[in-house]
């Protein structure tokens, strides 16, 4: 079973995606007890057309989430068009304070998704919290923005998005680190199929996506809701998906002390396995400037 915490509108398009594809049963909690009921009426009522047979219920009690393999934490205030993710940071660490320790008591041994941002900050902030082991704790990020990335390089050259791979690494945010040097249609480097402007203009389009959404319709949901899923699947199914997560470093790339965006096997056991790439040295300095964003922002945690 999976709980998801926070029935707003990536949790619940979340836990949607969850059941379509089939992956495991949902608990969705939320303070809100009507709205975590309301979604969740809603998506049973659509479970004939998506051939579910499984359960979904929605819940304000925390001791319902007993038993979850997986727990996906989504609760928190999310950003408005003016806002970055890390003006979220000191309103949002409170909330997963309290969410963590309600996961302690009721589901110990389940395995923490975290999504609530910044989630690079709010991933170590669970991970110190929890007391779980690092494999056990991770946060969605850097394939959010993989995704996009390879949207954008598919959209610019007219190809089947599903032909285009990428990495990226870092702060899921301003920092964030597309890796030009990872990226191929069909394993053709883009290097040889777009020119620099190109790349750049891919580059940087990636980077404010999330916030170039926010400005049209106010919040992401689509693409997150697809992500966790996906991320869930990986989990519960132990699929040994390798993608971008942020997950604690403990001298991978020369950093600890930080969880942040690099690429994982992601498993049965969460963080089966941490993988270091080798990086140009463009791309080292990118990574170790978005280290220290994220340093600075845990920090603040601290004050
Ligand atoms: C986004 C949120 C999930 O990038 O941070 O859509």
């Amino acid at each position: 079973m999976i709980t998801v915490i926070g029935a707003g509108k990536v949790g619940s398009a979340a836990a949607f995606d969850i059941l379509r594809y089939k992956i495991s049963d949902v608990v969705l909690i939320d303070t809100n007890e009507k709205q975590a009921k309301g979604e969740a009426l809603d998506m049973m009522q659509a479970a004939p057309a998506i051939e579910f047979d499984g359960k979904i219920r929605g819940t304000s009690s925390f001791t319902e989430m007993a038993g979850s393999e997986l727990v996906i934490v989504t609760a928190g205030l999310g950003r408005r068009p003016d806002m970055t993710r890390f003006d979220l940071l000191k309103t949002n660490a409170e909330i997963v304070r309290g969410v963590v320790r309600e996961i302690a008591k009721y589901a110990p041994k389940s395995k923490i998704m975290m999504v609530t941002n910044p989630v690079d900050v709010m991933t170590y902030l669970a991970f110190q919290e929890s007391g779980l082991k690092r494999c056990c704790l991770f946060g969605m990020g850097n394939i959010l923005d993989t995704l996009r990335f390879r949207t954008y390089i598919a959209n610019e050259l007219g190809v089947s998005r599903e032909d285009t791979r990428a990495l990226v690494i870092g702060e899921h945010g301003d920092s964030m680190v597309p890796l030009v040097e990872y990226a191929s249609v069909s394993g053709i480097p883009i290097t040889e199929l777009l020119g620099y402007e190109q790349i750049e203009r891919i580059v940087h389009s990636t980077v404010t996506s999330g916030a170039d959404v926010i400005s049209l319709k106010g919040s992401t949901v689509y693409a997150p809701g697809t992500v966790i899923a996906i991320m869930a699947d990986a989990v519960l199914t132990g699929r040994n998906r390798v993608m971008s997560v942020s997950t604690c470093l403990c001298g991978e790339y020369g950093f600890d002390g930080v969880s942040i965006g690099v690429p994982v096997v992601l498993g049965r056991e969460g963080v089966e396995k941490i993988i270091e790439l080798k990086l140009s040295s463009q791309a080292r300095e990118k990574f170790a400037k978005s280290v220290a964003v994220v340093k600075d922002a845990i920090a603040m945690l601290k004050t």
